[in-house]
């Protein structure tokens, strides 16, 4: 059992305002999002493990960024990272982060940026930070080589002493999902990380089709004197294929937010008014 010191009522209060703020996710481009009591636990681990460091999310349609950041400014877990970089394709994931962290006087502590990751890691962010996150879309059909894509982008934007956690499918059932697992350990012991923990089995998501599919916790350090990289590159060619499942090609720059007046609230289009009789 995972270790867990938080107030649980004002833990999930504040987990169910973040959850509030998320965007609807969009299945395409594997948006799933995970469970709320997932979400508390999570956040509460990964603050603690990431205490102190400085934390660059790749991707998080979750906004487990969002979470440690709140929870951490409202005192329902005393310790965290010191400060948190979300970079997401989706400018509604960005905008979402913003607007929340203008709001609630966190900007100090997380901020976003529209970023693709088939693309160059700016220069600013290359060995910038000590920690990555990723729960990247989980590559069933390309042998795991979008979650590479993603590890890759965390790894090139930590400096040499660096930690991470790349979140994952993990059911033994599921044969792709320990292909997937295999594939990701070989690729981070390539660049110079290797495995420290795994929490296995641990979260469930809100996914129609594989409902009891769960994900695990891959933690990763780099091993003594690991070589940072000082330069990133385009990602092309293979990487991009059914990158988020079978024939689901990357060809997306990015997802763009279309500005409402009345976020928050149920858009028209949803609903109609049927009026009470005379
Ligand atoms: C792929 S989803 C994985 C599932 C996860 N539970 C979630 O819904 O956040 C994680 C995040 O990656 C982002 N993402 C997807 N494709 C991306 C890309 N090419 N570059 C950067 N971020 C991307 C999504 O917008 C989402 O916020």
């Amino acid at each position: 059992m995972i270790e867990n010191k938080v107030d649980l009522k004002r833990a999930i209060n504040a987990v169910s305002d973040v959850i509030q703020n998320r965007p609807q996710p969009l299945r395409e481009f594997d948006q799933i999002y995970m469970k709320a009591g997932d979400m508390v636990l999570q956040t509460s681990l990964i603050a603690q493990r990431f205490a102190g460091k400085k934390l660059v999310f790749i991707g998080d349609g979750d906004s487990i960024s969002l979470c440690i950041a709140y929870l951490m400014h409202s005192k329902v877990i005393d310790e965290g990272p010191s400060e948190i970089l979300v970079l997401d394709f989706d400018q509604r994931m960005v905008n979402a982060v913003t607007r929340f962290a203008d709001r609630e006087r966190i900007s100090h502590l997380i901020s976003a940026e529209l970023y693709n990751c088939i693309d160059k890691l700016p220069e600013k962010y290359i060995g910038a930070y000590s920690a990555f996150y990723t729960n990247p879309p989980w590559g069933a059909s390309n042998s795991g080589e979008s979650v590479k894509v993603f590890a890759e982008r965390g790894m090139e934007a930590c400096g040499s002493d660096a930690v991470g956690v790349v979140v994952i499918a993990d059911d033994s059932k599921v044969e792709w999902s320990r292909e997937v697992l295999w594939e990701t350990q070989s690729f981070a012991l390539g660049k110079g990380f290797y495995v420290q923990e795994m929490q296995t089995n641990l979260h469930e998501y809100h996914l129609d089709d594989a409902p009891d599919l769960r994900s695990c916790n891959l933690f990763f350090r780099a091993r003594p004197h690991r070589k940072a990289p000082t330069k990133s590159y385009v990602l092309h060619g293979s990487r991009l294929e059914s990158f988020y499942g079978r024939e689901k090609n990357l060809r997306v720059k990015y997802v763009k937010e279309v500005a409402r007046v009345d976020y928050g609230k149920a858009p028209d289009s949803t609903y109609f008014l049927e009026k009470l009789e005379k």
